[in-house]
């Protein structure tokens, strides 16, 4: 489900009633909470102008791997519930001890949904749920002590209803921000996205609001708003931030009832964003536009965008179906180089966890991440893929992906608070879980920690080059070059060890096996650079040569 999943259980009919009452809702909460009120959201549209501080990272970090993670539900360092950025801090050391280079936080910009925070009130504060910016900054200062970038979530499309822009928006159509926003004086009819109509009625007019009553698309024809968000943008650049994920960017421009969705001055629109956060220092971004990524990744639009619904077919692949391991091959020889792949998300239209995808089977789970971490693209793993946690048993829709980290087998709150989590656990806590899997040399922690050290140690895979990709039945094959270095990556997706013939490596040589590591295995290849591999069944083989090694 694409919009708020609580929302999407009310009657339509009252979903523009909810969207005017969310700011009093919200604050209500708040108050019975008996924390104190955070102070009234502002107005801030004042200029940023450009002042780059460099970037703390080391070149080409961002072609190691990245994990997306929810803050809300990552670790609590206060004891409230929620998990905050001094939460997140704290668990810095394992996300390096992990080899991740990047993490995209899910946003973390003031919200009204006090959630999964897509719907912005402030697009220059932290969620008061979080911490602040002092703890936002010493996030970036320890992230990047560790080699470690940090991107955040945009959310460019639209604001929350309650975001005092909108709130002054709606006040009346003469107000200064109304043409911020997309108004009719009557609600067109003809309009059905998603399944709904998106225009909203309220008392002064109707607005335009793809996702939900209670996220208003902005006007991204308005010069102003552009502006406004690119002073934003230079906000977060300016304190170091790493980059940005923006956020459904195939949206932002509506031509009518049927053209509404990936419009050409969206990609125009994004070529600009592009250029302003690559004016910037070894800045990275990545756009979330599911119906066509392979456009937006263009370098005339946003230079990267994720593989949403090819989760599917590298599942798929993984669970041996030859159609999908051809596709999986085949697409990558031409796919643009700021593809970013995954396996899930925090959205369920993107597909379950893979533990609840594969019903916790292990020898296809660990398929599915060589897959894609060895692949050209950047990836990025859903925090907890890692350790295989699993939806919650009790919960529908999105939030059943959006549990509580599970760093113990602890059920009662996984080891993420000392509180009561905000959120049920996962299903299968006690079982899977960094506790009992950190020392563990065949857990599935250690097998993600492998796959991304070869990653960071070998350019290759990292950032090289796809090619002579070969499928036998249910075996791939395929090199990848950087400089003087060649990898070779075989797997067997199959339920039988295989043989397989393998052509174009460097001749005459012996060619090292780097996974699995520790078992001795080198590959002879003959003069016209051919060998002959045998590998087991669902197993993972990488070679590598490297003159200069
Ligand atoms: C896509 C995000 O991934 C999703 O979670 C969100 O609800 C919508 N965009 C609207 O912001």
């Amino acid at each position: 489900m694409r919009a708020d999943s609580l929302l999407g259980r009310l009657p339509t009919c009252l979903l523009g009633v909810v969207a005017l009452l969310m700011p009093v809702i919200a604050s209500a909460a708040a108050i019975s909470d008996g924390a104190a009120p955070p102070a009234a959201p502002r107005i801030d549209t004042s200029p940023v102008p450009f002042a780059d501080p460099g970037s703390a990272l080391a070149e080409g970090w961002q072609h190691g791997a990245f994990i997306e993670i929810f803050v809300r539900a990552y670790k609590d360092s206060d004891g409230d519930g929620i998990g905050d950025l001094r939460g997140l801090i704290q668990s810095l050391d394992y996300l390096h001890d992990l080899g991740v280079r990047g993490i995209w936080l899910m946003p973390v910009t003031r919200s009204q949904d006090r959630d999964h925070g897509y719907a912005v009130v402030d697009y220059r504060d932290i969620e008061p749920d979080y911490g602040d910016l002092e703890d936002f900054d010493e996030l970036l200062k320890q992230a990047h002590a560790r080699g470690i970038g940090v991107i955040m979530d945009y959310v460019i499309n639209h604001s929350a209803a309650g975001n005092p822009l909108f709130t002054e928006a709606s006040s009346s159509p003469g107000s200064r921000y109304r043409s911020w926003y997309v108004w009719r004086d009557v609600a067109p009819t003809d309009w059905n996205i998603m399944g709904k109509n998106p225009w909203i009625t309220t008392p002064t007019g109707s607005y335009l609001a793809q996702f939900s009553p209670w996220m208003p698309d902005f006007d991204m024809r308005n010069p102003e708003v552009m502006a406004f968000h690119k002073d934003n943008l230079r906000f977060w650049l300016n304190r170091g931030v790493d980059g940005f994920r923006f956020d459904a960017v195939g949206h932002l421009l509506e031509n009518g009832p049927d053209e509404w969705s990936d419009q050409p001055g969206d990609y125009a629109l994004m070529n600009e964003v592009r250029a302003l956060v690559h004016s910037y220092s070894q800045r990275y971004m990545v756009c979330e536009a599911p119906p066509n990524p392979e456009a937006f990744a263009s370098p005339d639009a946003c230079g990267g965008a994720f593989l949403i619904f090819g989760a599917r077919v590298l599942m798929d692949a993984a669970r041996g179906q030859e159609i999908s391991i051809a596709g999986v091959a085949n697409y990558f020889s031409a796919a643009p180089a700021g593809i970013a792949t995954i396996l899930s998300s925090h959205d369920l239209f993107a597909g379950d966890r893979p533990w609840n995808q594969l019903g916790g089977e292990s020898a296809t789970y660990r398929l599915a991440a060589a897959t894609y971490l060895l692949l050209p693209g950047t990836p990025f793993i859903y925090y907890g893929e890692e350790i295989g946690m699993a939806s919650a048993a009790d919960l529908q829709g999105d939030p059943k992906l959006r549990t509580p980290m599970s760093w113990t087998g602890d059920r009662t709150n996984a080891g993420f608070t000392s509180g009561k989590p905000f959120r049920p656990v996962s299903a299968n806590v006690e079982r899977q879980n960094v506790e009992s899997e950190r020392g563990r040399k065949d857990s599935l922690l250690a097998h993600y920690r492998s796959l991304i050290g070869l990653r960071n140690r070998y350019p290759s895979i990292a950032r090289g080059s796809y090619e002579s990709p070969v499928v036998a039945g249910k075996v791939m094959s395929y090199q990848r070059r950087h400089g003087g270095e060649n990898a070779l990556v075989v797997i067997n997706y199959g339920k039988h060890p295989a043989k397989v013939r393998v052509r174009g490596l460097p001749t005459a040589r012996e060619v090292e096996q780097v996974f699995p590591s520790g078992t001795g295995g080198r590959l002879a290849v003959d003069a016209q650079g051919a060998s002959e591999v045998a590998i087991g069944a669902q197993s993972v083989l990488v070679f590598v040569s490297n003159p200069a090694h």
